[in-house]
């Protein structure tokens, strides 16, 4: 037996004890606080050692639980609503263990055609889910951020040539970070991005429109717009007919950035907010976000058949036994990665066990725990809705009376520490019309609605606390 295996039974062992630690905590984690945020020197010493000799798998399994996990957030928390939480199931994560423990090379149809089959299916079936057109083509990557990347690449390709002298990118100052910071590794210079100021968080068709023009006018070469279903300040949907009419009209790409919002066009409620999104010619989708995968489970889409394969397709000597010789899909050909996980595996086996319809019941949770928090919030003296309750976000700010805004400011940033502190719960800043607010994003569809409501109550405690002290402190010395 080689150094580096464990005789069958130690396997077993681990694995069972592997499973039962995950099991009891998903049991446990209502109860639980959300989590624990340690200090550097703290963790450090706890976990830095010298290069390890071997040790019992058990034992290791141990610490990893006592001493790692431990100091972390849980994102799937019924009462993490930062940022943008990661719900998960369960089935995905005994997903994500077999395409691990198979080890699925998903680069090429000659290593992993049963994979590669499943990755087809199950992209076809995002796209029925989200209403894109059946013509496109995708695969999965590790998140929005790749899935950005990947279809801006695409864009370069078709629409510039990769020449980029002159190119002009539109995007709003709500566009995720993730685009600009692709936009760079692409290499569009700063000055190549148009960063439009939104109104109410979406994009301005009109002052779109007069960029497109006057870059025109000045010999330049726009390019593509970039439109997001779902900003993740807001959850505001960017105007997406009007944008795909204005990219027509002027030959430029559309991407959608679709990998918060874009998995709640499986619900009614949000279709109409969703309008439009099937017009664009690339789509990012996350379903490590709102599709309730655990990480890194990103999507991305293209309209053009073919075009991911002309802007990433490379065969090198080494690869020639993998060339795809007819229907065989290698996606290593339609994006940055050669060796791939077998992400699709996770999203196919929660489909097939849950079905669609539990996941378009589970998307339309979020939407209403947004509206019930955005409810209790206008009931609260001190309180004030900034960005009613939109895709699962609604962001709010404590504003006592007789405060400046900077105190404001102040007071709603010490307010998420202040929840980390406590443990009950968890909600974000942000900033919004140069404020500081507090967001909160309600995707998980095991939170209750007392689980909302108890987060919005403590939230609003420990706001009375700073209150109160400010007051005292503000008091005249008697
Ligand atoms: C709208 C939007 N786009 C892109 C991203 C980046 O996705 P990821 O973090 O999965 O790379 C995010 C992340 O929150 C997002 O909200």
């Amino acid at each position: 037996m080689s150094s580096l295996s464990l005789p069958p039974d130690e396997m077993r062992a681990l694995g069972y004890a592997a499973i039962d630690l995950l099991v009891d905590r998903l049991t446990a984690l209502r109860a639980a606080p959300i989590g624990r945020v340690d200090q550097p020197a703290t963790l450090d010493a706890r976990l830095r050692g010298p290069l390890p000799s071997g040790a019992n798998a058990g034992e290791v399994l141990a610490r990893v639980a006592s001493e790692v996990f431990a100091s972390a957030l849980h994102l799937d928390h019924p009462r993490f609503f930062g940022f943008v939480p990661s719900p998960g199931n369960f089935v995905s994560v005994i997903a994500d263990l077999l395409a691990s423990g198979f080890n699925t090379f998903a680069g090429t149809w000659l290593e992993a055609s049963g994979p590669a089959t499943v990755e087809l299916v199950t992209l076809d079936w995002l796209k029925e889910m989200l209403g894109l057109p059946g013509e496109c083509e995708g695969l999965f990557v590790s998140g929005g951020s790749v899935a950005n990347l990947t279809a801006l690449a695409a864009m370069r390709h078709r629409v510039l040539a990769d020449r980029l002298p002159g190119a002009a990118v539109y995007v709003s100052d709500q566009t995720h970070s993730s685009v600009i910071r692709a936009l760079r590794l692409l290499g569009f210079a700063d000055e190549c991005v148009r960063v439009l100021p939104a109104r109410d968080g979406r994009m301005d068709t009109t002052a779109t429109r007069e960029a497109i023009i006057a870059d025109r006018g000045a010999g330049r070469r726009p390019a593509c717009i970039v439109a997001t279903a779902g900003t993740t300040n807001t959850g505001a949907v960017d105007p997406l007919r009007q944008l795909a009419g204005l990219s027509r009209d002027y030959g430029l790409w559309l991407h959608v950035d679709g990998a918060y919002g874009a998995a709640a066009r499986l619900t009614s409620r949000a279709a109409v907010l969703l309008d439009g999104l099937e017009l664009a010619d690339s789509w990012s989708c996350d379903p490590h976000k709102w599709l309730f995968q655990p990480y890194e489970t990103g999507c991305v889409f293209v309209r053009w058949p073919g075009c991911l394969a002309e802007t990433f397709r490379i065969l090198p000597e080494y690869l020639a036994d993998a060339a795809s010789a007819g229907g065989e899909v290698n996606f290593c050909d339609r994006g940055p990665q050669l060796t791939r996980g077998f992400r699709a595996l996770k999203v196919w086996m929660s489909l097939q066990v849950f079905g669609v319809d539990a996941f378009r019941a589970a998307v339309d949770r979020g939407l209403m725990l947004a509206e019930l928090a955005e409810r209790q919030l206008r009931r609260v003296a001190d309180w004030e809705v900034v960005s009613p309750a939109t895709l699962g976000i609604v962001a709010f700010r404590c504003r006592p009376q007789g405060w400046t805004d900077a105190q404001c400011d102040v007071l709603n940033a010490r307010l998420v520490q202040d929840l980390v502190d406590d443990g009950h719960g968890f909600v974000s800043s942000t900033r919004i019309g140069q404020r500081t607010v507090l967001r909160m994003c309600t995707i998980n569809p095991r939170a209750s609605d007392d689980d909302v409501g108890s987060t919005l109550e403590r939230l609003a405690a420990l706001a009375a606390l700073r209150i109160g002290r400010h007051t005292a402190a503000d008091r005249p010395h008697a």
